[in-house]
């Protein structure tokens, strides 16, 4: 349709890397890009931690899975949503601030997640590939002492970047007309266009150039949200200060 369209439409998750080093001036520019990102209220309530010590690379790339890309990719970044600058900012006008409210919490993670698929597609724009790291919230404790992270921050999730080692196609979403409805919410969500979205996510499973499976998709969501994942999330978010009111 257009380049930009093109771009978003062949993403696919990288998780091996060559030796191609990421110059600070790339990554500079990649962030600066995704920093354009809206941010609700203009707050920007989000550090980014690049993690270089591969000691720290490797502690955290073991609490996560392990996942050796982790430790292996040529950048590796931690996203945090983080109210402390807001905090430096009212200590300038010498007022204080509010917290602890469930609506910060929800505006902080909503502008480190922006800001962080700008990153993704500003790195993918320059032919580098990327994946997302959940997997760190599994010791989220851990990584804020291993990186030094305070209350009022939490890290929300890291992302492995560099230059693709591998070239896996893209993985077939929902059908638009699954997820976009007119005027109000569905009545229920047909399990007709489920069916067909199984057919096609088998199709790419059984197809897909590596780790073939004879897999589809409500299988795999349902063995996912029969899962307790993280139960510890609530008491680490109340004790970083977040999510109390
Ligand atoms: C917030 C978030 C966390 C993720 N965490 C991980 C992770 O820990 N490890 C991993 O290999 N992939 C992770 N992923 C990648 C997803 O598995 C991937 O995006 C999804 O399967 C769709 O595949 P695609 O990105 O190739 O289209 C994560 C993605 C998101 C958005």
């Amino acid at each position: 349709m257009n380049p930009t369209i093109d771009l978003l439409k062949s993403h696919r998750s990288i998780r091996k890397f060559t030796d191609r080093r990421v110059d600070d001036q790339t990554l500079s520019a990649i962030i600066a890009a995704a920093q354009c990102a809206a941010t609700s209220h203009f707050v920007q309530a989000y550090t980014i931690i690049r993690v270089r010590d591969q000691a720290k690379r490797q502690a955290i790339a073991t609490l996560a899975g392990p996942q050796v890309w982790v430790a292996m990719a040529p950048v590796f970044l931690v996203f945090c949503a983080d109210l402390n600058r807001l905090e430096a900012a009212c200590d300038v006008q010498a007022t204080t601030m509010e917290k602890g409210w469930a609506e910060q919490f929800v505006t902080a993670t909503v502008d480190a997640a922006l800001l962080a698929q700008n990153v993704m597609i500003a790195a993918e724009s320059l032919g580098m590939g990327g994946v997302y790291i959940g997997g760190i919230r599994n010791d989220p404790q851990t990584v804020c002492d291993l990186l030094e992270i305070p209350d009022q921050a939490y890290p929300v999730f890291g992302m492995c970047l560099g230059w693709p080692a591998h070239d896996p196609p893209p993985k077939p979403r929902l059908p638009v007309a699954a997820v976009l409805y007119d005027d109000r919410y569905p009545e229920v969500h047909d399990s007709a266009v489920l069916g067909e979205y199984d057919r096609t996510t088998n199709h790419y499973f059984l197809n897909r150039n590596s780790n073939l499976k004879d897999e589809t998709w409500t299988h795999q969501m349902a063995a996912l949200m029969g899962r307790v994942i993280r139960p510890h999330m609530k008491a680490f978010l109340e004790k970083k200060g977040f999510f109390l009111k």
